[in-house]
């Protein structure tokens, strides 16, 4: 009988062990990345259609259901190209290839920008891409001089990049600037010039220091000093307050060094990135769907809404995550990363064919503080959606 009952507990101790292991992907889940990509092909080729030559997709309108477009110099002009990169990528389709060289195109005068941080997500998704898939060097030349531009905001004695010339602070850093130091991490590989490397490394051990609370969780806003470092205030822009977990900013720091251990495989930066991961799994308001609200902390939980982009780069840098760490841990993000991708991919978060005007999720939040972009389509949350299913097709073989 003892016998028996060892046998039955090593069997199920079996069973269990089987069971954390990330497996080949589902047969269902496989249906439904494909479904995904394939309506995401569908609607950027209706979108290709709307958007005029001179401006960029962005959102819709909260008033009267429109496209909403931006110009070049605005943070999120790279998505549409970098979405359509992916899509490419993808499906292989010519008039996808066609119009992400037009529209990379657009967006290559921003090399020379040095008003904002946000080079790398406008230059490094848009022309990184186009880069990766072509090879042309005329991008590896656009992306050096973007790098070089953003290296220009770079102050020494703050160790960071700073972020807006606008607001009520003399050098404010957002996290969400993480994102941007893999265009600098890859100019050093481009160039052999390490001083790019330099920069972002000293970016993301300052943002370590200063950005995180003891549970991990980070301010959006840190406000420096610029002549002694010294921080001087700790606030948000985009969150519900300045202590609240403003859910997409927590994405942009679990992605960030994810991705900075990728680059320079930096311990510190790994346990960084999971560090955030258990921060946001462990949340006791992320919903059942993992898709989280616009603000862990909003007021109002749970009749607030959801942010589908947060979802998205989350969803991505998760299963990235899951690469970078072993057993039970590397189950538990990759589980995690698929159960979000699986939520936007169904029915309450992926839009119909031809709705939502042609973006593929709907229900994100740009910014509910000053009622903006409050449960629309965003560009990026495409991006980083298109993104995170590349990523589950290719890594879950
Ligand atoms: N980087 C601005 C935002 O996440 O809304």
């Amino acid at each position: 009988m003892k016998k028996l009952q060892l046998l039955f507990f090593a069997l199920l101790l079996s069973c269990s062990i089987v069971h954390a292991q990330k497996g080949p992907a589902k047969p269902e889940m496989t249906r439904l990345v494909n479904n995904a990509l394939d309506r995401a092909v569908h609607q950027y080729k209706l979108m290709m259609q709307h958007v005029p030559d001179s401006v960029l997709p962005r959102t819709t309108s909260n008033t009267n259901g429109s496209l909403v477009t931006a110009k070049t110099n605005w943070w999120t002009a790279g998505f549409y190209p970098g979405t359509l990169w992916y899509l490419y990528e993808y499906s292989k389709d010519n008039t996808l290839k066609q119009e992400a060289l037009k529209r990379t195109a657009q967006v290559e005068r921003e090399k020379n920008n040095k008003g904002t941080h946000d080079l790398g997500f406008m230059l490094y998704c848009s022309a990184g891409n186009a880069y990766r898939i072509t090879k042309d060097p005329k991008y590896k030349d656009i992306l050096l001089t973007s790098a070089r531009s953003l290296c220009t905001r770079f102050n020494p004695k703050v160790g960071c990049i700073k972020s807006w010339d606008h607001g009520q602070w003399e050098f404010p850093v957002i996290i969400d600037n993480m994102m941007n130091l893999e265009l600098l991490t890859w100019a050093t590989r481009a160039s052999k010039d390490r001083s790019f490397d330099q920069v972002a490394r000293t970016h993301a051990n300052t943002t370590m220091k200063n950005h995180f609370r003891p549970d991990y969780s980070s301010y959006h806003v840190i406000g420096y000093d610029s002549t002694t470092g010294a921080v001087l205030a700790r606030n948000t822009h985009q969150g519900a307050n300045d202590t609240s977990a403003w859910s997409r900013g927590q994405a942009w720091g679990l992605y960030g060094y994810t991705m900075m251990y990728r680059e320079t495989k930096d311990k510190a930066y790994l346990e960084q990135a999971k560090h955030i991961a258990d921060f946001i799994l462990g949340h006791p308001r992320m919903p059942a769907d993992l898709i989280p609200y616009w603000d862990y902390d909003a007021p109002g939980i749970p009749n607030v809404p959801r942010d589908a982009s947060a979802g998205a780069v989350a969803a991505s840098a998760l299963l990235e995550l899951s690469r970078y760490t072993k057993g039970e841990l590397s189950v538990r993000y990759w589980n995690a990363g698929e159960k979000m991708l699986e939520s936007l991919a169904g029915p309450a978060y992926l839009a119909k064919e031809g709705e939502n005007n042609n973006f593929i999720l709907m229900h994100s939040v740009g910014s509910l503080p000053h009622n903006s972009e409050v449960d629309v389509p965003l560009t990026y949350a495409d991006y980083y959606f298109v993104e995170a299913l590349l990523r589950y097709k290719q890594w879950s073989k």
